[in-house]
């Protein structure tokens, strides 16, 4: 890619799907992303809880600008969210139920087809149930959206380990009052653990130290 700031003209150049990801955010993820491509860190890329690809779609982009040929892979379990924890309990209510964002997997790959852009690597189940087959053995790049306290546990236990040491993982909704199970899942799951953990927009970019 010959600009740096072509992650930019991505996120102005093209429609943001649903109302699950904002331009600022989504800028900001792609901004990381590309730094983690730019110093060519070895590892594939992964999205947990890809929804109908609101995100993996400026991936794909930003991937294909830099004509990577390294594997995407999306989770989603097309059933909607699982059911809250008591750790997701909030005084927002009873935002967010078991069910909802059902998106089919057609819906997802119908996006992918009308965009012109080649089809991540597709997962559907629930984080917690996906085999080592399913996850790639080093990860460069991971974003995680499963809004719920379990599934950010569950997909920060599959990509930590995984994650290479310069490599990158972002957190939607952190610090977001109507989904505390998520900044609570970050608290706990890094709780013993050496971490970087910068806050911006209610993202948590994180880093091994
Ligand atoms: C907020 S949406 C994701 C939005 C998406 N990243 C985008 O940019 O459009 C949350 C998604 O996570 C999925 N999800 C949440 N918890 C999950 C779990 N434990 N296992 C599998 N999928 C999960 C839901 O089905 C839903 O599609």
């Amino acid at each position: 890619m010959s600009s740096l700031t072509s992650y930019k003209k991505l996120v102005r150049s093209y429609p943001i799907l649903t109302k699950q990801m904002t331009k600022k955010r989504l800028e900001i993820i792609l901004r990381e992303l590309n730094t983690v491509i730019e110093a060519d860190i070895p590892g594939d890329i992964a999205e947990f809880g890809c929804y109908s690809g609101t995100t993996s779609l400026f991936i794909r982009r930003l991937l294909d600008t830099w004509e990577e040929p390294r594997e995407f892979h999306v989770y989603d379990s097309f059933s909607g969210l699982p059911p809250k924890s008591i750790e997701d309990a909030s005084v927002a209510g009873s935002d967010f139920k078991a069910g909802e964002l059902k998106v089919s997997k057609r819906d997802l790959i119908k996006n992918f087809k009308k965009a012109n852009l080649k089809l991540p690597i597709i997962h559907k189940g629930w984080f917690s149930e996906l085999k080592e087959k399913d996850v790639p053995t080093k990860i460069a790049f991971a974003f995680l959206d499963g809004d719920f306290y379990d599934s950010i546990i569950d997909s920060l236990t599959i990509v930590w380990p995984r994650l290479n040491a310069k490599g990158k993982i972002i957190i939607d909704d952190f610090g977001k009052s109507n989904l505390p199970g998520v900044s609570r899942a970050v608290g706990d799951f890094f709780k013993n653990k050496e971490v970087n953990l910068k806050h911006e927009q209610d993202l948590a970019i994180i880093k091994k130290p």
